[in-house]
């Protein structure tokens, strides 16, 4: 069996909190089983460029508390081409790259499938606060960027509680509601609105609002999934039908900084000691993915081509608290 000697790992696309606990869990595993380890800068633009630095085990001390991530990372549209990929394996072979982790979403992992089918052995490990992996039920970073915006709703709810308004408040998750549903739960919201479900103004968030007001509420709050509608002109129509004054807020980029909770650097020290252990027996092209409370690995194609849905239970749930 071939034996990798030299692995590099790098991160991609969004930068997600948590990436460094994943970035230093597959360091210190690699010089576990005997390897060299490399850290590329900015994805996979670093490894065309050859812009490197030699990981050693002091390299990634101090850096689990740390948001975004000490590799810095890009979303490189010539690696996204045939040619790409080969001046990539290209830079690798000449810096003596044998095997490759990449922490991303699924864009990442579409170059990793790539280079893997290009002779670098590549493991994918899930990283974006979108959780839209299909393959993973988690994906690190989701959980810091869930919270934060959690804080933020949680402030909102102060100055409209004292002002008796309603607000409309937009969270990540670029097609996906995962991050809307959790913390519009959480957060006591009156509405949830996300691309996975059908939206009736008048019946998703009126009435619930006047039902509310009917029952002594004056104040509100409804969370809107990012590139679902204009959260200004949402919260424009909600003024104009409830008469309830409304305040529209994107929270944007805020989700992505901060440090890491608990279960984002613990799932990210797991999923990169499990990412080295597959290249230390020279198994490539695969997705850690962490299933029904184990952690497992999918063949990337097969990882790619997965749905998945959000819960239907905790709409379930919504609906029977929220009134
Ligand atoms: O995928 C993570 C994410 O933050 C999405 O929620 C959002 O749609 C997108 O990245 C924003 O991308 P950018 O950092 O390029 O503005």
């Amino acid at each position: 069996m071939i034996i990798i000697k030299r692995i590099g790992v790098l991160t991609s696309g969004g930068d997600a909190p948590g990436m460094n606990a994943a970035i230093r869990a597959v360091v210190r595993a690699g010089l576990h089983f005997g390897m060299e380890v490399v850290g590329i800068r900015e994805g996979y633009k670093g490894l065309i460029e050859k812009n490197i630095m030699e990981m050693k085990y002091r390299s990634v001390s101090d850096i689990m508390a740390k948001g975004g991530t000490i590799l810095k990372t890009a979303r490189c549209t010539e690696f996204a081409t045939p040619e790409g990929v080969l001046k990539a394996k290209k830079s690798a072979d000449e810096l003596g790259i044998e095997g490759l982790v990449v922490i991303g979403g699924d864009g990442s992992f579409r170059g990793a499938r790539d280079l893997s089918n290009a002779g670098i052995p590549t493991i994918g490990i899930p990283g974006t606060i979108d959780n839209d992996i299909a393959c993973s039920d988690y994906t690190i970073g989701f959980d810091t960027a869930m919270n934060t915006a959690l804080e933020c709703i949680d402030k909102l709810k102060d100055t409209c509680a004292s002002h008796n308004r309603c607000s409309v408040v937009e969270v990540m998750g670029r097609h996906a509601g995962h991050i809307a549903l959790n913390v519009g739960i959480a957060s006591g919201a009156e509405a949830i609105v996300v691309h996975e479900r059908d939206f009736n103004l008048q019946t998703d968030i009126v009435e619930k609002i006047n039902k509310a007001i009917a029952n002594g509420k004056k104040h509100f709050v409804v969370i809107v999934s990012e590139l679902f509608c204009d959260s200004g002109k949402l919260a424009a129509q909600i003024e104009a039908t409830t008469g309830v004054e409304t305040r529209a807020t994107i929270l944007g980029h805020i989700q992505r900084g901060g440090s890491p909770t608990l279960r984002d650097r613990l799932m990210a020290s797991v999923m990169g000691e499990k990412a080295v252990e597959l290249l230390k027996d020279n198994i490539g092209n695969r997705v850690i993915a962490y299933k029904n409370g184990v952690t497992v690995d999918y063949d990337i194609t097969e990882a790619l081509n997965m749905k998945k849905d959000l819960k239907e239970e905790y709409f379930s749930v919504f609906k029977v608290i929220t009134y």
